[in-house]
C-alpha cells in the first residue's frame, strides 16, 4: 500500500517508479480510500497496541494505493526496498528514508509474510482484478 501521506504529497508516481526499477511487476493496482473500519480490519492483529487508533484514523485519512507485486523472494526483497518501518532508521535510498515522516506516516506498507501477503491481497482484490 502507498499510504495517504505519500498519496496526499504527490510522491505515488515516484513510488511506484522504485518497485518497477527494484523489479517488481504490478499484478493488481487500485487507488482507493479506506473506511474506518476497513483500515481497522486491515490492521487487526494490531488492535491491542497503543497506536492502533491513531493508526486507523490515519489510514483512513485520504487515499492509498493498494497494489500486488510479485518478484522472486517478494516479501523480504520489498521489505528492503522500503526500509524500517521507523524512517529515522531507515537506510540511505529506501522509499521511507526519502518520503515518510514518521514512523506513523510511513509512506508504504508492505506485507510481513507470504501468508500474510495473500491475505491482504484477497482484502483488496478479487482474481478478476490480477493480470
Ligand atoms: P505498517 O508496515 O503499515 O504496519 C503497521 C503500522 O503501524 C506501521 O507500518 C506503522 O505505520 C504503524 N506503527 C508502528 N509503530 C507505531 C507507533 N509507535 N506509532 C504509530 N504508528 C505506529
Amino acid at each position: 500500500m502507498i499510504k495517504p501521506d505519500a498519496t496526499g504529497k504527490s510522491y505515488t508516481g515516484a513510488i511506484i517508479d522504485r518497485f518497477l526499477k527494484a523489479g517488481f511487476s504490478i499484478k493488481a493496482m487500485k487507488w482507493t480510500k479506506l473506511t474506518k473500519e476497513e483500515a481497522g480490519a486491515f490492521y487487526a492483529v494490531h488492535k491491542e497496541r497503543p497506536f492502533y487508533a491513531e493508526l486507523v484514523e490515519f489510514m483512513s485519512s485520504g487515499p492509498i494505493i493498494a497494489a500486488v507485486l510479485e518478484k522472486e523472494n517478494a516479501v523480504a526483497d520489498f521489505r528492503k526496498l522500503i526500509g524500517a518501518t521507523n524512517p529515522a532508521q531507515a537506510e540511505e535510498g529506501t522509499i521511507r528514508k526519502d518520503f515518510a515522516a514518521s514512523v506513523g506516516e510511513n509512506a508504504v506498507h508492505g506485507s510481513d509474510s507470504d501468508e500474510n501477503a495473500v491475505i491482504e491481497s484477497n482484502f483488496f482484490f478479487s482474481q478478476l482484478e490480477r493480470f
